[in-house]
């Protein structure tokens, strides 16, 4: 049975059973403590925990999951894989466990002809929770498995929770006995490979808090009512009824897999190694594909890291399958686009950005395994010099930091070079990175407040209306106060606050757009002024500020005002966004989605997926487009309508955000049209200029286009104009003339200088011969020394040395020592002649001599030698040391 025909008689099967079927939730999860959705009922989170009501009673999902903390151990078994598929069922304070099993079981052993799995009743095992007395009882009594294959475990087997904050409850495993060829008899407790987990059903009833084991953590009490959740693996479902060894076999994962055996002359089923490597590269591949479709781009941090890691780790083991310097990730991409494509269809329409972003990546990995590989061989090297065993923490984190290698690959390198590696100390390192960046991702969305207080507000409030696309002012009142993360009744002047209105003019920061400022005045006197607005969960608005009169309280009638310039200014540049986003879409291409964007008062920045830059007259096209549509002054237009109806209009969209069933589009006469939920002016005309900046690179396949619009794009051109104005003027050269004109000046400046150095050293050399005709005579060698007039260079002072010591002839010992001052800091050059080291002098003795009186060091060779310090003062007292020195040695 194929992997999509699973999920479809899943959902048939809970459809029937009154279930809706709500589609997989993003990989990226909205629950702030969850990097990635690693569970079926993530989605449904809040609903277990009564901070929303649902909206249907029971559900049933296919949701895309990703596990990644053990992603080292991916291949080397074959029971894990970071991405997979869960089925779940899910009933919210409807049905319980009398329900669940039977329906568990009914599904699973129902012949395949009548939509069911068809597994065979006594193969199938189960394990219930230490004192379940009553999941024992329903498999034992209604559904009539034996006693002997029910068995009980405790609380690291038997009751789930996500390892973190959030619902938990006990569980019941149900388990496929796959026969003696795969292990040991004694049911799920004596081997979990023969008896293979197919499905685990949780009875959500408590909620848990942080910290703990797997087995021994904080309840914190009970769940408003007692809910359902279950999930099943579709990949291992799929190799039991497709008859296959393992997860990495199945349909669509195989076909990955056996794409990178071709490609790389490798064959499956040779070595354990091979295996390895080629189930790594199909995992990630997938992986890969699914969370670029969501939006997540590689990087250094968070969900980025994750990708980046994996996109990294199947390019390296399609290294060690032999793939050398050739380029397969193109080829693997298009694989896994195909095989995943008929369970996501948007995998298909959006081929073109998925291969870009996934494309850049293998190139930057590739330049940065050519480029580390020379840092890595230092660190190893001066490890090595040191007498060390191991590369320090902090070297393999400078390589990952700077350099992007995994740590597996420096272990790796490591290993091959005879080191070993501190990764306690890399991890470290690590940790303190991750624990910054998300504390300041935690701060910025949710302020100090735990989530589930703005839960509660949700709850009690409802969606917040929000007036902003019309209106500037707002009669409202005040129906939520936090203060320091609690929910309060009151905060007095000078407070720091979070308010929550029933219906607001400001615009909470989202789709790139700023959040407005402005004012909250309450009936009874109190102002708030406000500095930021997030919407930390959909349908909640927080404005934060300060009380600056007054006491705010909640229940009071406010008058919401924002700063009208500001969204003028700031809805201005979103509307320059949408164009120029069109404007590279149609000079670039599909390939060119956006990828983040800031619209702030007067400037904005648009990031956007590209192999390469954007040529300068490219750029200049757009601007000049864009322009156009300016002039001809379109109406901008907003309307709702259905996701479907957007996509098929061609609507743009940004991968990675959230879009409901309703969608708002914006559109710009017939030039632009966006899903979006931000401000715009009412016609294109008002935007007046749009100035582009530049573009530039802010990581792999991801460039930045910055611009100007409105009086801002003005001002800046009025600048550049006076400025022109002024060079004319100073230069006495018509504007046009101005580059050629600089170009003339900048040649003959260039000739000047260099004539000027030619001079300089000449007037420099020329005192030789009386510096020559001065030497002092030291028992047969010709001592020279001398100070040069300030500002003379330590180039020309070199020569004046070499100069002075060949008019001396072969055979006469000689040595000349200069010292000068070029800017602020003392120089010192000596010479010495063949013969005048056979007497066992040396250049670079006496400048060690001379630099030590001035402060500083220096050295060299026997025959020139130079160095310098920071005290021009001691110049003389140097000179004397030196003489000294010579005087020491040939006397
Ligand atoms: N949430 C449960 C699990 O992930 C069903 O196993």
């Amino acid at each position: 049975m194929e992997s999509a025909e699973i999920s479809r008689r899943f959902l048939r099967f809970f459809e029937e059973r009154g279930h809706t079927v709500v589609p997989s939730a993003s990989l990226i999860a909205e629950d702030p403590t969850l990097l990635l959705v690693n569970a079926g009922m993530v989605p449904f989170k809040p609903y277990f925990l009564g901070q929303r009501r649902p909206p249907y009673p029971r559900a049933a999902s296919v949701q895309k999951c990703m596990r990644t903390l053990d992603i080292d151990e991916v291949g080397r078994t074959t029971r894990h894989a970071s991405f997979f598929q869960m089925l779940g069922n899910f009933s919210f304070g409807d049905y319980f466990k009398a329900d669940a099993i039977p329906f568990a079981w009914e599904l699973l052993t129902k012949p395949e002809s009548e939509g069911g799995f068809g597994f065979a009743e006594d193969r199938m095992w189960v394990t219930v929770y230490l004192d379940d007395d009553e999941a024992a009882d329903i498999w034992h009594r209604v559904v009539g498995i034996p006693v002997e294959r029910i068995q009980r475990r405790g609380m690291a087997d038997n009751f789930w929770s996500m390892e973190v904050p959030g619902p938990c409850g006990p569980c019941t495993e149900i388990y496929y006995d796959r026969g003696p060829d795969y292990g040991r008899e004694g049911g799920p407790i004596a081997d979990e490979n023969r008896y293979l987990e197919v499905w685990n059903n949780v009875f959500m009833q408590f909620e848990r808090g942080a910290g703990g084991t797997k087995s021994d953590f904080p309840i914190l009490g009970e769940l408003p009512a007692k809910s359902v959740d279950t999930g099943m693996g579709l990949e291992r479902m799929a190799a039991i009824l497709q008859g296959v060894d393992n997860i990495y076999e199945i349909d669509t994962t195989y076909r990955i897999l056996d794409r990178a055996a071709d490609l790389t002359s490798s064959k499956y089923g040779r070595d354990h190694r091979t295996d390895v490597s080629l189930r790594v590269v199909a995992d990630h591949l997938r992986a890969g594909v699914m969370l670029v479709s969501d939006g997540v781009a590689p990087s250094n941090e968070g969900r980025g890291y994750v990708l980046r890691r994996m996109l990294r780790r199947a390019i390296r083991n399609l290294r060690l399958l032999g793939a050398g310097d050739d380029r397969y990730m193109h080829a693997l991409t298009d694989t896994t686009i195909k095989a995943l494509g008929e369970q996501y269809p948007e995998l298909g329409t959006d081929a073109a950005r998925i291969h870009t972003v996934i494309d850049a990546e293998e190139e930057a990995f590739l330049s940065t395994l050519r480029t580390g590989t020379a840092i890595f061989d230092a660190a190893v090297e001066e490890t090595k010099r040191a007498g060390r065993t191991s590369l320090a923490g902090a070297q393999a984190f400078q390589l990952h930091d700077t350099y992007g290698f995994p740590i597996d690959l420096t272990l790796e390198m490591a290993s091959e070079a005879g080191l070993a590696v501190d990764e306690e100390g890399f991890r470290g390192l690590m940790a303190e990175q991750r624990a910054r960046a998300r504390a300041d991702a935690l701060a910025k969305k949710t302020g100090n407040a735990d989530i589930s207080v703005f839960g509660q507000l949700l709850e009690l409030a409802g969606r917040i209306e929000f007036l902003g696309y019309d209106e500037s002012d707002s009669d409202s009142e005040v129906v939520g106060l936090i203060v320091d993360g609690a929910s309060v009744l009151a905060a007095g002047e000078g407070t720091a606050v979070e308010v929550v209105l029933n219906r607001t003019p400001f615009y909470a920061e989202g789709g790139g757009q700023l959040a407005d400022r402005g004012s909250i005045r309450t009936s009874d006197g109190a102002e708030v002024e406000i500095a930021d607005v997030q919407s930390p969960l959909a349908g909640l608005i927080v404005h934060r500020g300060v009380v600056r009169t007054g006491e705010v309280r909640v229940g009071a009638d406010a008058q919401a005002h924002i700063d009208v310039e500001r969204r003028r200014a700031i809805s201005r540049s979103h509307s320059a966004t949408h164009l120029v986003h069109a404007g590279l879409r149609r000079a670039l291409g599909e390939s060119a989605a956006q990828a983040g964007s800031e619209n702030s008062p007067g400037r904005f920045r648009f990031d956007f997926t590209a192999g390469g830059a954007v040529p300068v007259n490219v750029l200049r096209d757009i601007e000049d487009e864009v322009n156009e549509v300016l002039v001809n002054d379109h109406e901008v237009h907003a309307f709702h309508t259905s996701m479907k109806e957007a996509r098929q209009m061609g609507a743009l969209a940004m991968f990675g955000e959230k879009y409901g069933d309703q969608v708002r589009v914006v559109e710009i006469g017939d030039y632009s049209r966006e899903l979006c939920g931000g401000t715009h002016v009412a016609r294109s005309g008002q935007l007046g200029l749009v100035k582009l900046l530049g573009e530039s690179s802010i990581g792999t396949g991801v460039r930045r286009v910055e611009a100007l619009v409105g009086i801002d794009a003005f001002r800046f051109l009025a600048r550049e104009s006076v400025l022109v104005a002024q060079l004319s003027e100073q230069l006495k050269t018509p504007r046009e003339e101005l580059p050629e004109r600089i170009d003339g000046i900048v040649t003959r400046l260039k000739a000047t200088e260099r004539d000027l150095d030619r001079l300089r050293a000449a007037q420099v050399l020329a005192i030789a011969p009386e510096l020559v005709k001065g030497a002092e005579d030291v028992n047969g060698v010709a001592v020279v020394i001398h100070r040069a007039p300030d500002g003379t260079n330590a180039d020309d002072l070199r020569k004046l040395a070499v100069d002075v010591r060949s008019r001396f002839t072969g055979d006469h010992a000689v040595v000349v020592v200069l010292a000068g001052v070029p800017a602020d800091r003392p120089v010192v050059v000596a010479a010495v002649n063949e013969a005048g080291r056979r007497r066992s002098l040396k250049a670079g003795e006496f400048v060690g001599v001379a630099a030590r009186a001035l402060g500083g060091g220096g050295g060299g060779k026997d025959d020139l030698a130079q160095g310098g310090g920071t005290r021009p003062e001691a110049i003389k007292d140097a000179l004397d040391a030196v003489d000294k020195a010579i005087r020491l040695r040939i006397g």
